[in-house]
């Protein structure tokens, strides 16, 4: 009895779910319509938004292709641009074929700024893209001056690609941000701070010219730069960090920065009041700190800003000693009556040293490691009586400012003394930017040159080492 009682609860409970399929059946065919409705408006907004974002963006696009065609119109360049390539056809395939023709261009400039007097210039990179640059102290000025950001906005800004390398430190941040940051990071540029320093630039030389007399058995040439870009790490390593961790004298050299830059305590050595002291203990009016990420932008800005830039300029510094015999003797003599039978280089012999912080600034002058710099224009600017729009970016040539004919009489000719007071006082004090210049100047001393004049480098062997240049096979 209990089995058919289920048979027929069970043929019932059939019965039921087919009715309720066939009601069912016609509800969810309805249900399926609606959805599909549903889906199709779906896919519709989708779609439409779609075409709307895009056309959006392309009409933006192409004003501001107008709006760089037009500017362009009113700013020379190196030459008519191809409608396709642009001026890139006029670089960028010799350095396919020779690298190093990447000087074409650059003296392809010199000539149009002999020629034509241009303060800005224009280059197209390919059919849609212009790039404005200023090569006179005159056009620079008011936007060298003004706060205006650098640009990082838009991920083809220039500066965008290396925001998720250094983080928004003082290279990369504007405003109020940076306002903070960079009153809260000068006192790690004060006397106190960089005096014991040079003890530490001792220490760091003595090893690097022990490398040197190292190679110099056993190969004919040395890479200098190499040697140089490891020696300014270590520096920048002990100085900033109190990191002492054997940058120069290690065997395996790739990953050193990687290593270096990962926290690795044993090999911290704190003994002074250095530049990670001062983020950590630095607080604004209300007594607030860096966040961790403040802290890790301005450590990876400071490490790079400060040891490729030093390297660059010392290796410089190497090439026109080798260069110009004379000068070198110059500094080896000036060097030889300072140092006074010590082999230690102190503050004070430093600034005893005026020719060889005259030969520092001819050599910045003539290379200057940081090319060029930008900034991202919020407000219209007249430059050079042509009116840039607010959104443009404008490019600085450091190296066509610091060399242009205009401003430097015999540009080419290597010669220190245009630094003596009595010239330099009648230049503009835009002229020289290997620094930058106006708000956004390298952060430093406020004289600026007392640390950088850190090619003692050049100075401290005993009996000098003596460079000189050959061509290389
Ligand atoms: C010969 C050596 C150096 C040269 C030629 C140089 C050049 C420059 C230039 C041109 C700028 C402006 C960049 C721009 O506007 O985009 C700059 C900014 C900066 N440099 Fe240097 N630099 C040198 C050494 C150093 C050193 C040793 C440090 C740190 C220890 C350093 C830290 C910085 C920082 C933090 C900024 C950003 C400053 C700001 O905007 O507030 N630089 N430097
Ligand atoms: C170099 O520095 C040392 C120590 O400060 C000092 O005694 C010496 O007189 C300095 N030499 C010159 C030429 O200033």
């Amino acid at each position: 009895m209990g089995r058919k009682g289920q048979e027929e609860r069970e043929k019932g409970r059939e019965r039921r779910e087919e009715g309720v399929g066939g009601v069912g059946k016609g509800s969810v065919k309805r249900r399926e319509r609606e959805e599909g409705r549903d889906g199709e408006m779906l896919v519709f907004i989708i779609i439409s938004s779609a075409i709307g974002i895009i056309l959006y963006k392309l009409v933006l696009f192409l004003m501001e292709w107008r709006r760089d065609i037009e500017l362009c119109r009113k700013i020379p360049s190196i030459g008519p641009a191809h409608w396709f390539w642009g001026h890139i056809n006029q670089f960028v395939f010799y350095i396919f074929q020779k690298f190093t023709s990447i000087t074409d261009k650059v003296e392809k400039e010199r000539e149009m700024i002999k020629n034509q007097g241009a303060k800005i210039f224009h280059t197209w990179l390919g059919p849609f893209h212009a790039i404005i640059g200023v090569l006179h102290p005159d056009a620079a000025k008011e936007i060298m001056k003004s706060t205006e950001p650098k640009p990082v906005f838009k991920d083809t800004d220039g500066y965008s690609f290396m925001k998720s390398w250094l983080g928004m430190g003082l290279l990369l941040s504007h405003g109020k941000k940076w306002e903070r940051n960079r009153r809260l990071l000068t006192p790690a540029f004060h006397f106190d701070v960089l005096k014991p320093y040079v003890q530490i630039y001792n220490e760091v030389i003595d090893i690097f010219l022990n490398k040197i007399k190292m190679n110099q058995d056993k190969e004919k040439t040395v890479e200098m730069y190499d040697l140089v870009t490891l020696a300014t790490l270590d520096t920048m390593l002990r100085c900033a960090f109190s990191y002492n961790g054997g940058i120069q004298t290690e065997r395996y050299c790739s990953k050193k920065y990687t290593r270096a830059v990962k926290d690795d305590p044993e090999q911290l050595n704190r003994r002074r009041l250095d530049f990670l002291d001062i983020l950590l203990s630095a607080k604004d009016d209300e007594g607030v700190g860096l966040s961790d990420e403040d802290i890790r932008a301005e450590v990876s800005t400071f490490l790079l800003a400060g040891h490729e830039t030093t390297a660059s300029a010392i290796s410089w510094s190497f090439y026109y000693l080798g260069k110009y015999h004379d000068e070198q003797q110059k500094i080896y003599e000036e060097v030889q009556n300072t140092i006074d039978r010590t082999d230690f280089f102190t503050w004070e012999n430093v600034s005893e040293c005026r020719q060889l912080s005259l030969f520092v600034k001819e050599s910045l002058r003539h290379t200057s490691p940081a090319p060029g710099f930008a900034r991202y224009i919020t407000k219209p600017f007249v430059l050079d009586g042509v009116e840039f729009p607010a959104g443009t970016t404008i490019g600085f040539c450091i190296n066509h400012i610091n060399n242009n004919p205009h401003i430097w009489p015999d540009y080419e000719v290597f010669r220190p003394e245009r630094f003596l007071d009595t010239e330099a006082r009648q230049r503009d004090p835009f002229a020289y930017v290997p620094f930058s210049a106006g708000s956004r100047y390298q952060i430093s001393l406020v004289d600026g040159f007392e640390y950088e004049q850190d090619p003692l480098t050049v100075t401290k062997a005993k009996y000098g080492i003596k460079l000189h240049m050959e061509e290389r096979k």
